[in-house]
């Protein structure tokens, strides 16, 4: 197992892989957390907004205390926060429940109509005095960046989006290529729905290579070189998920789960979301 990393456009490594982990807390997300790492994992996604930051503190000591090993956190500005104006604060509150003083990437939840660009600014401000090693936005469709992009002084270095086999965001995936914005995507394996897991070509190339369909649509993330954390709180698919990094699906496979696009969404579309409920 060889975890592959990208260099996002500020310079800084990220693994293509991470661990998801709303709605995971407590000891099922302490025990999750573990698990990931002892199986290769080093990167852990969060948010203020899943209340699990306090319980991700706890196991980043852990695996401190007896690994002595560092992991890859992001976490993620709250809609609340946003609409309360003080980003710095809301930056301190996750790093003291994460028991941090650093975390390496810092996204903005969702696109706020109101807040987002005052937020961005303030974002730009903690990353340029080196409290977060990158900052970034997540939801964002290509009208909310062009807009971002016209006042940002630092672009994003993330868009977390939904993407899977069914909404495969193609032209949101080139306007970031781009700008220079690396695509993370949430809800790789849409959750497990069935409209995508029994797929037959999805089944077909599961078969052919020997591996799971989740682990056939997390290879093709990888080929597509799109981040990915998908989130399980179960001992054989955490280590399954990350047992994607010993083959490879080809050119024309990776074109054909391309092609498979619905614009299907399992989550909210951030231009009809209720803002005041993420
Ligand atoms: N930025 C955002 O707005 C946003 C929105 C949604 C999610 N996220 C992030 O993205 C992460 C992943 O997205 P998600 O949790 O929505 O969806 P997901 O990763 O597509 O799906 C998670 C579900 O699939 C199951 N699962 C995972 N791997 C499996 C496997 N190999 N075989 C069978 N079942 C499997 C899990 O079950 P078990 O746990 O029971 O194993 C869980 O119920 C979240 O945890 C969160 O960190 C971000």
């Amino acid at each position: 197992m060889n975890l592959e990393f990208i260099t996002l456009n500020n310079g800084l490594k990220m693994p293509m892989l991470g661990l998801g982990t709303y709605p995971l807390n407590r000891l099922k997300l302490l025990k999750s957390i573990w698990i990931a790492q002892n199986n290769g994992y080093i990167s852990i996604d969060t948010s203020r907004s899943y209340g699990n930051e306090k319980w991700i503190g706890r196991s980043l000591k852990l695996i401190n205390l007896f690994n002595n090993q560092k992991l890859f956190i992001t976490t993620k500005l709250g809609n609340s926060d946003q609409r309360k104006g003080n980003v710095r604060k809301a930056l301190k509150e996750s790093m003291d429940r994460l028991g941090v003083n650093y975390v390496d990437l810092y996204l903005m939840h969702w696109p706020n109509p109101d807040t987002y660009i005052a937020s961005w600014k303030q974002m730009e401000v903690l990353y340029k005095e080196g409290l977060v090693g990158a900052i970034g936005v997540c939801n964002f469709h290509k009208h909310h960046l062009e807009k971002l992009l016209k006042e940002a002084e630092i672009v994003p270095a993330i868009n977390q989006i939904e993407l899977h086999p069914l909404l495969t965001q193609e032209p949101l995936r080139d306007y970031c290529k781009s700008k220079g914005i690396q695509i993370e995507s949430y809800s790789p394996v849409a959750r497990m729905d069935p409209k995508l897991i029994e797929n037959p070509l999805l089944v077909n190339l599961s078969k052919k290579y020997n591996k799971t369909v989740p682990q056939i649509i997390l290879r093709w993330n990888i080929e597509n070189k799109i981040v990915t954390i998908p989130k399980s709180g179960t001992k054989n698919r955490i280590i399954e998920n990350i047992d994607i990094f010993d083959f490879k699906l080809t050119s024309d496979e990776v074109e054909q789960i391309n092609n498979l696009n619905e614009d299907y969404r399992v989550r909210y579309n951030p231009d009809t979301v209720d803002y005041y409920k993420v």
